[in-house]
């Protein structure tokens, strides 16, 4: 399944808050380096392959990104690449960053970012991004704690204009109605895939019930993380692709958009051929009987 013929129409639309997007999106974690994302000593990505990528991808149909401030290796930045292979940018294009526990300049990992720091990283993705406003914009954390003075102080971002839409990023059910008593929620990203944290079944599908997207991160990479994907496919899930003539992350991604029509699908590659096959998997219709034998090694951890 790669015909560079199949767009990011077929996985279908999602409207975040009034922004519709197509449920095969894009996820610019991987372009700004090769090899293991997020490090301080990553070696930088070719960026006229990178560039080349996001307009492909834009080609291709899709017309939700995501990204952040902090997706940068020493020579490379996410936001910069987009902003230069895509502005002018695409009317119906929403781009989706984040803010949260920043990187200092030479890469390091920063703590909690206070109220007045998610401002600062509001405007930094204005400023590389090039925009006025930000689409969507997750406030991601770590931990349990309550997210009310952060969100509270996006919400006041969101009332200012600078920003559309907000979400959360690696949060509980609890979050969420903590964040939805300060102001609207349209999206959930959390990591999640065959296998990979089956305890977000359930929240995945309250989100659905509340018309919030679900947006799975690692859903390729699974247990690679920031490394990416091990490539170690399971038997269960390499005869389901054998069966489409479809390759073992293409599976991993349609599975996804098979758990509800609120899933939106953000795989990151700086690869063109795989990202055309990301595209094709939108078009992937799994079985019944194949998502029974999927779900058993979803809940198996394989
Ligand atoms: N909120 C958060 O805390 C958080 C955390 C992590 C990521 N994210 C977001 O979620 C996005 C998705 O995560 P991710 O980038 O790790 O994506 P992913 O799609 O789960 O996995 C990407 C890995 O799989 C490989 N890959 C992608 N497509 C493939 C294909 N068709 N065949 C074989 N290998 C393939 C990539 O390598 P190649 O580059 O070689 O294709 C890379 O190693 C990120 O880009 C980022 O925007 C959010």
């Amino acid at each position: 399944m790669t015909s560079e013929t199949i767009t990011a129409e077929s996985a279908g639309t999602w409207k975040l808050g009034d922004l519709t997007v197509n449920r095969i999106g894009f996820g610019a974690m991987r372009l700004p380096q090769i090899g293991t994302a997020l490090r301080a000593d990553a070696a930088p990505s070719d960026r006229n392959q990178a560039i080349t990528v996001l307009r492909r991808a834009v080609e291709l149909g899709v017309n939700h990104i995501d990204t952040a401030a902090f997706y940068f290796s020493p020579l490379r930045s996410a936001n910069e690449l987009i902003n230069r292979a895509l502005a002018p940018y695409p009317d119906d294009l929403v781009i989706t960053t984040k803010v949260g526990p920043g990187r200092d300049p030479s890469g390091h990992w920063l703590d909690h970012a206070t109220p007045e720091q998610l401002r600062g990283q509001v405007e930094e993705n204005l400023r590389q991004l090039g925009r006025d406003h930000l689409d969507v914009v997750n406030l991601r954390i770590l931990g349990t704690a309550s997210i009310a003075e952060r969100f509270g102080a996006l919400a006041d971002l969101r009332d200012a204009g600078l920003i559309r839409h907000l979400g959360i990023s690696n949060v509980s059910p609890e979050h969420l109605a903590e964040a939805q008593a300060i102001a609207p929620v349209v999206c959930v990203q959390n990591q999640y895939g065959i296998g990979v944290r089956p305890e977000y079944d359930e929240f995945l599908r309250t989100c659905g019930e509340q018309g919030v997207a679900f947006v799975p991160f690692f859903a390729i990479a699974g247990a690679g993380r920031e490394a990416g994907a091990s490539g170690a496919d399971g038997e269960e899930v390499l005869a389901v692709a054998r069966a489409h003539g479809a390759t073992a992350a293409q599976v991993r991604l349609a599975w996804t958009l098979h758990r509800g029509p609120h899933v939106l699908a953000i795989p990151g590659t700086g690869n063109p051929d795989h990202l055309a096959a990301n595209v094709a998997a939108g078009a992937l219709r799994l079985s019944e009987d194949e998502l029974a034998r999927l779900e058993s090694v979803h809940h198996g951890g394989a």
